[in-house]
């Protein structure tokens, strides 16, 4: 396991468009156990492979303790909105309110290739679009905006 090199916004590579997994291999769990660990040491809630400088559709999520990885993830249902404050591991810039579905949905696979579905609210969802975001090459501050009046929650 190693912490690894978090890519800067300022850096075009984090606009590039990753690609599907194909195998699911030990260089993949590799890279997944790299992504904890740097998640963990820079105590985030999420992060995408891009992030650490590879163009694979894999991401992770630690929300309150609860670990998960999403490899090949398609968000395929949203719904409802919210307003909260995100900020990114690659930005150094102030945290920003973006508009996400309340909840969302998200087929994925696990680093073994077992396909899974996931729904979920809040914050977490909140997460998931952020990352898969990533997956896109789109940052939150692309989208950072001011909520209708009595929308916005820190
Ligand atoms: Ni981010």
């Amino acid at each position: 396991m190693a912490i690894r090199e978090v890519v800067s916004y300022k850096d075009e590579f984090i606009r590039r468009k990753s690609k599907p997994v194909k195998v699911f291999d030990e260089k993949l769990w590799e890279l997944l156990d790299d992504m904890h660990e740097t998640l963990d040491e820079k105590m985030g809630a999420g992060l995408s492979a891009v992030q650490v400088g590879v163009l694979k559709n894999v991401f992770i999520t630690n929300i309150n303790n609860m670990q998960m990885e999403f490899v090949n993830p398609v968000i395929t249902k949203t719904s409802g909105e919210q307003y909260k404050k995100e900020g990114c591991l690659s930005v150094a810039l102030p945290f920003e309110y973006v508009k996400r579905p309340f909840e969302v949905t998200v087929e994925a696979f696990d680093r073994y290739g077992n396909p899974f579905t996931f729904t979920c609210q809040d914050w977490t969802a909140v997460c998931i679009c952020h990352e898969y975001d990533h997956l896109q090459g789109i940052l939150y501050i692309d989208k950072a905006c001011i909520p209708p009046k009595g929308k916005g929650e820190e």
